[in-house]
């Protein structure tokens, strides 16, 4: 197919003394040094209301970011008529040209706009320099890229056969009506891709983000509107949930949602476009990544250093608040006094604190709900006969949202932590007999209400192809001898079943699929 073959953006490690370090340093004091006023996009206006909302970094409540416009319900409505006003222009536009500007985007993300983008990631979302770059800089246009290759293979997929005298086609028609983007704050990456892997098959969007990404969401709209995404093809807007659920699910031209968050959220939308289904012109397609509990399991052959690399990067890395981050680990009983003593030297080897000092591994988590929600979890780990907390335990959000990585041993597989979705830097463990491994293995598979990522980790073929078969289903990402978080676009299509979502896997062919309606033709001669 013509079109740029796709390769993973490299990765930059900003190690000291490089240039990029500095050069993100800078971008980060330019950041620091003014306050954003920023807009609703809404067809080809910039929409500011008089209700600011102002926005901090999560590590620092002292500092003023910016401030945000917040919408009504008008400005939903607003912009789906700028999108539906957007829509016959961009469906008509030939494949080549959407896709151009796309890699557009790609092209000013890895070049002129990197660092920006990275900064807005690292202030906004608290993620530490190199979390930032394999998000912002390198998933985001990896999704570009690799998607521009997906469309242009279901773009020129046709029927293998034609009998004699006729011609049959395919033609991949965009949905009719609206796409609704209800995104997450964790990744700007995914925040990024569900409006526009949506909008590259000719879709037009109504984009919401989570409230505390819009400071980097805002970077990333100003990108594509530079690489010259038309007006109103992706129409950002920052209102409540239900004054968007209350105009978007009640009007007949919804024609599909693409999110990513909770279960919860999910399934209330669930049921709603349910409730709705008769206004609608033709069923809405739902394509969701929803929670997890992500697990590792050890196997008493296991190389210990890659079991506890797993489990500390696995675990930790962004605070815990990656949906594949790893939640919950078995450990068989001969290995955990080494391994509980590796971890714990190097948890406690992490820095604290803001993102500015590139030498913080752990900073803070998004905001005041999801602290008090952890901290309770821990609070209660800490009076609670069936668990312990051996690691960590400490919390202040005096100057931000700082939570230490802690792990917590549960004496029962069924504890609180060992099943429920805390979305932070807490990991517990449960330690089985080394004879039990079978039984281990259905013991996950039975208590995973999610299936998002998991892990083995093993030196044993046996123990590996059992617990690959055992776990089918208990893991949509699965990882052998390696951490369940970093799937790579283009390399480990990502989404997972059960309470995980439809496993629409992003950045790949089966979700640009999700927005496309085919339309056979058979034309006889
Ligand atoms: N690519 C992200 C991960 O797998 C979602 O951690």
């Amino acid at each position: 197919f013509n079109v740029p073959v796709p390769a993973n953006e490299p990765v930059y490690s900003y190690a000291p003394g490089t240039k990029e370090r500095e050069l993100l340093k800078q971008a980060i004091a330019e950041a620091r040094a003014q306050q954003v006023d920023i807009p609703m996009y809404i067809g080809s206006k910039e929409v500011r209301t008089d209700k600011k909302v102002k926005l901090s970094p999560p590590h620092d409540h002292q500092h003023v970011l910016g401030y945000y416009s917040q919408g009504t319900k008008e400005h939903v409505k607003e912009a789906i008529d700028a999108a539906l006003a957007a829509k016959k222009d961009w469906e008509n536009l030939p494949w080549e040209q959407r896709a151009a500007i796309f890699l557009k985007a790609a092209e000013l993300i890895s070049t002129k706009y990197r660092y920006k983008l990275n900064a807005a990631t690292m202030l906004g979302q608290s993620k530490n320099a190199f979390q930032a770059e394999i998000d912002s800089a390198c998933e985001i246009t990896d999704f570009l890229r690799f998607n521009v290759k997906y469309m242009a293979e279901i773009y020129q997929q046709q029927p293998p056969v034609n009998a004699k005298g006729v011609w049959n086609r395919v033609e991949q028609r965009p949905l009719e009506g609206f796409v609704f983007a209800l995104t997450p704050f964790n990744f700007t990456a995914i925040a990024g891709n569900l409006p526009t892997c949506v909008a590259m098959m000719g879709n037009v969007v109504v984009w919401k983000p989570s409230n505390t990404q819009i400071y980097s969401a805002n970077v990333l709209m100003q990108i594509f509107k530079e690489a010259g995404l038309p007006d109103g093809v992706i129409n950002l807007v920052y209102v409540s949930g239900p004054d968007a659920g209350d105009v978007i699910f009640k009007h007949p031209d919804f024609a599909g949602i693409h999110f990513t968050g909770s279960t919860a959220v999910f399934q209330d939308i669930w049921k709603t476009i349910g409730e709705n289904i008769h206004i609608y012109k033709s069923y809405p397609r739902i394509v969701g990544e929803t929670g997890g509990k992500d697990f590792i399991v050890a196997h008493s052959s296991a190389d210990i250093k890659v079991l506890n690399t797993a489990l500390v990067r696995g675990a930790f890395e962004y605070q815990g608040q990656k949906c594949s981050a790893a939640s919950r680990a078995y450990i068989p009983q001969s290995l955990w006094p080494k391994l509980r003593d590796l971890m714990e030297a190097d948890i406690k080897s992490f820095k604290i604190g803001g993102t500015e000092d590139f030498s913080n591994f752990i900073n803070a988590v998004i905001d005041e709900k999801a602290f008090d929600k952890i901290t309770k979890y821990i609070d209660r780990a800490k009076e609670s006969p069936d668990a312990e907390i051996i690691i960590g335990g400490e919390y202040d959000k005096s100057k931000g949202y700082f939570i230490h990585p802690t792990v917590i041993l549960a004496k029962k597989p069924d504890y609180e932590t060992m099943r429920e979705e805390l979305f932070g830097p807490v990991l517990t463990v449960y330690v089985y007999e080394d004879d039990k491994f079978e039984e281990t293995l259905k013991l996950v598979d039975s208590t995973s209400i999610y299936a998002l990522t998991g892990s083995i980790i093993s030196q044993d073929r046996y123990a590996i192809d059992k617990a690959t078969y055992e776990l089918r289903n208990a893991a949509g990402n699965f990882y052998i001898n390696d951490k369940c978080t970093g799937a790579v676009v283009g390399q480990q299509p990502f989404g997972g079943s059960r309470g995980s979502g439809t496993n629409d896997k992003a950045g790949s062919m089966i979700n640009l699929l999700r927005w496309v309606s085919p339309r056979t033709i058979k034309e006889t001669f």
